[in-house]
């Protein structure tokens, strides 16, 4: 059986872009791989070292998020990225096998640390070696399991480019030791926001998320852009400029043709289209948000899932380990 492993930063709560840029692969594809799921606490740190408490809270949402979009722990190991120090180990040899430029180069990391001004300056200078780094730890992440397939959001490709390029490396000067792994994208790997955005995304303050209240979803629902040619509620539209229309789409409300066909004749204003939509994403969202309560209601359940899938993950990487250090001619005592 081929193995999975992916999972996201513990840094917020998750939203419909996770949800169909990768989420939904991932429960779907869990019942036909060994599937491990991280929450990269320790990558989370690269851009939050000064604020732990964060990171702490988040791993708590992250696990339920995970478990109320679907994520079937009797099928996956969800697990805490710190518990797993061979990973953290791993990192250390591949650091050899990158260079400095080539972590510069990586479109994802440049993206992200223009977004981050405050802390690592105005154009990047004050770069800490761990974010230019992160890359090297999540290609560890990959290889302390072996893993074979990677279903995540488009943002990770070069990052997954990245952990190929070291796995050959490693795999050319030690020995064959690591499968080189496959990124798995989604049929919508970038979810755009409902303000017209091409991306939905935390810091652009635009994201519909899978926890949030039918209250939340009505606001954020009617300031959506619409198509602006349509000033009068009987004036005729064209729904593939408008962002309502879009998400009709992308939950696939079964009365999809009926939005269009009204939209375009000029039988249907925005508001109601919007009051549609609002609750089309309810009812979306629902058993995700059933689950979630049943999950939040137990802590003592979810912190024996995280136990356990942190326990087989653990046993595997040792697995793992104990061949790299063989073939990195490590294993003194043996
Ligand atoms: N970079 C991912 C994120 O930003 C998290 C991550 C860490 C990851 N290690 C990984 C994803 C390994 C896939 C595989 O959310
Ligand atoms: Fe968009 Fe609906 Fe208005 Fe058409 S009627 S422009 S699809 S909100």
């Amino acid at each position: 059986m081929k193995t999975i492993l992916t999972g996201d930063r513990p840094t917020g709560r998750l939203h419909l872009g996770h949800y169909f840029g990768s989420l939904e692969n991932r429960v779907k594809m869990q019942y036909d791989y060994d599937t491990y799921i991280l929450i990269a606490d320790v990558q989370a740190l690269t851009d939050n070292f000064n604020n732990p408490s964060k990171v702490r809270e988040n791993v708590k949402e992250l696990a339920l998020d995970y478990l109320a979009a679907g994520i079937d722990p009797k099928q996956s190991h969800i697990y805490i990225q710190s518990l797993i120090p061979e990973a953290t180990e791993l990192t250390v040899y591949f650091s050899n096998l990158v260079s400095v430029p080539r972590l510069y180069r990586n479109p994802t990391t440049k993206y992200e640390v223009a977004q981050k001004k405050e802390l690592f300056g105005d154009s990047g200078e004050g770069i800490t070696y761990g974010f230019l780094g992160y890359p090297v730890s999540q290609a560890a992440d990959i290889a302390c399991v072996n893993g074979n397939i990677v279903p995540v959001g488009d943002d990770q490709l070069p990052h997954i480019e990245q952990t190929r390029e070291i796995l050959r490396k490693f795999n050319n000067i030690y020995g064959e030791t690591f499968n080189i792994p496959e990124a798995v994208l989604s049929s919508t790997p970038r979810i755009k926001g409902l303000d017209g955005n091409e991306k939905m995304s935390k810091s652009l303050n635009n994201c519909i998320y899978l926890s949030d209240t039918e209250e939340e979803i009505n606001k954020k629902v009617m300031s959506a852009v619409t198509d602006p040619s349509k000033i009068r509620k009987d004036d005729p539209a064209n729904p593939e400029v408008c962002m309502v229309y879009y998400y009709h789409k992308l939950i696939k409300n079964p009365n999809l043709p009926k939005v269009c066909s009204e939209c375009k004749n000029g039988e249907r204003g925005c508001v109601y289209c919007k009051k549609e939509l609002v609750r089309a994403l309810v009812e979306f969202l629902e058993p995700i948000q059933k689950r979630r309560k049943y999950y939040e209601e137990r802590p003592e359940e979810v912190e024996r899932i995280l136990k356990e899938g942190t326990y087989a993950t653990k046993k595997k990487a040792e697995e793992v380990m104990r061949r790299v250090k063989e073939n990195m001619k490590l294993n003194y005592f043996e």
